[in-house]
């Protein structure tokens, strides 16, 4: 009657259903390296949003903050099953490890952070993970095997980005020079006996040397070439989207102006999750998902603009929202901010409008982009009442902090125009022109005209919508 049936529910041959495998504390303890290790990816990723120029990479380490975190999660979900309590999940495992990552978090530039990165750490993790499922016993260990699995298809995902940034950013010459640091990195993973732990410990740890210094995080955020005149706020995309006089066509212009925009919310997130100390993993974890949806949220506006055949770089995408919120509030100020202008989202005139003039656009990108948009946003008003609200006595106190902290951030307007820094050109009849060619279509003279700028503006719902 069996013929033909894979056994042990098809998990494994039976060779490897009796292969000796490990034992429960031995399994635990090599997990809790993997755990520990992409905690650390994450941190060293949402470190380096802030401040990294680069928008490939800025989007880039925002994807994989999150996806090291949802691995973390994962183990320290499988740990707790395994029979750990006191978990221990916050000891360092071994001070090689800790000596790795930390040298990669102090890297000084891309450059030596993409090698450390990308061609050590993630590539001795992805190893681990692989040398973990041809060891433990698949039919006893089956769990962490399937939390693994899911591990190394992502661990791979990162490893192939983290390949070609290595090759787009690093010249042998570089290379060369940065030999002797990548061999104090492997020197110090021999140390801890590998990644796994599972090699003999081999050697001292070496002397640090980038983070011999240690690593102060940067709030200033920094954009490359194709983002001139970041000050620049000279153009009030909520006063064109909620004037009637306009067509949807023309405000979805707007509309991937501001998911473009977005780029500003990692960049003032990082700053809370790493300027947060003490809160339980599920905050963090919780955080980077939101601080991945909002860099996606700028990378669909990318691709709108890419959609509609135009060049984004030449329109100044401003940065002034994180600039200012990173070295004007303290974290939980910035989180305040953040909830608050979320929430404000919420009702009709928010989400739901913005993808309704997307829906009447004829554009069906557009309302599409709108749709994951809008929901979500709703799923970040969730997790600003898990980890924000709290805190408060009830939601209007929450908000009311909220609003009274974004009072008191200084736009500088003025100051950063008197500075020379921007003169708030009006880029919009420009960007209108070049999508009304595109369209084949006449430009709307009183679209055209628009010229209203955000010198005297709060950007958020008070007005109407803005960030988030
Ligand atoms: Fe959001
Ligand atoms: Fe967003």
């Amino acid at each position: 009657m069996n013929e033909g049936l894979p056994p042990f529910a098809g998990l494994c041959s039976p060779a490897d259903a009796l292969r000796p495998g490990l034992s429960v504390e031995e399994c635990v303890a090599w997990m809790k390296r993997h755990h520990y290790v992409l905690q650390r990816l994450h941190q060293i990723c949402t470190a380096r949003i802030t401040a990294e120029p680069l928008y490939e990479l800025k989007t880039a380490f925002s994807l994989h903050a999150y996806l090291c975190a949802e691995h973390a999660s994962a183990i320290r979900k499988r740990v707790n099953e395994l029979r750990e309590p006191p978990l221990g999940l916050e000891v360092i495992p071994h001070r090689g490890l800790q000596f790795c990552c930390d040298e990669i978090l102090a890297a000084p530039s891309a450059k030596e952070l993409v090698l450390g990165l990308y061609e050590i750490l993630v590539p001795a993790l992805l190893d681990s993970v692989r040398d973990y499922q041809a060891t433990t016993n698949p039919l006893a260990d089956s769990p962490s095997i399937r939390i693994a699995r899911f591990c190394q298809l992502e661990l791979e995902d990162i490893d192939h980005f983290g390949r070609q940034a290595v090759v787009a950013l690093v010249d042998d010459e570089f290379r060369a020079a940065l030999q002797p640091w990548l061999d104090t990195l492997r020197q110090a993973l021999s140390a801890a006996g590998g990644l796994s732990g599972r090699q003999p410990e081999c050697g001292p740890l070496p002397s640090p040397q980038f983070s011999a210094t240690p690593y102060v995080y940067d709030r200033v955020p920094r954009r490359d070439a194709r983002f001139h005149d970041s000050y620049n706020a000279g153009v009030n995309p909520e006063a064109f989207l909620y004037d009637e006089r306009f067509q949807p066509r023309d405000k979805v212009l707007m509309l991937y102006y501001k998911r473009l925009r977005e780029l500003d919310v990692p960049e003032m997130m990082a700053g809370i999750i790493h300027e947060t100390a003490g809160k339980p993993w599920k905050f963090y974890a919780d955080m980077s998902r939101q601080l991945w949806d909002e860099a996606r949220h700028s990378l669909l506006g990318e691709a709108g603009f890419r959609s509609l055949g135009l060049d984004w770089s030449q329109i100044p995408i401003n940065f002034t929202w994180s600039l200012n919120l990173n070295t004007q509030l303290t974290p939980q100020e910035r989180h305040a901010v953040l909830f608050f202008i979320e929430q404000g989202l919420m009702p009709r005139t928010g989400k739901r409008y913005e993808w309704e003039v997307a829906q009447a656009s004829g554009l069906p990108l557009t309302a599409l982009f709108q749709d994951f948009d809008w929901a979500d946003e709703v799923l970040h008003a969730q997790l600003g009442r898990e980890w924000y609200v709290k805190d408060f006595p009830d939601l209007k106190s929450a908000l009311d902090y909220g609003d009274r902290c974004w009072t008191q951030v200084m736009s500088h307007w003025r100051d950063y125009r008197d500075r020379g820094l921007t003169d708030h050109r009006n880029w919009w009849p420009d960007l209108y022109r070049q999508a009304c060619a595109r369209w084949g279509v006449a430009p709307d003279p009183a679209a055209i005209e628009f010229s209203e700028t955000y010198a005297d503006t709060r950007a958020d719902l008070k007005q109407i919508s803005a960030s988030g």
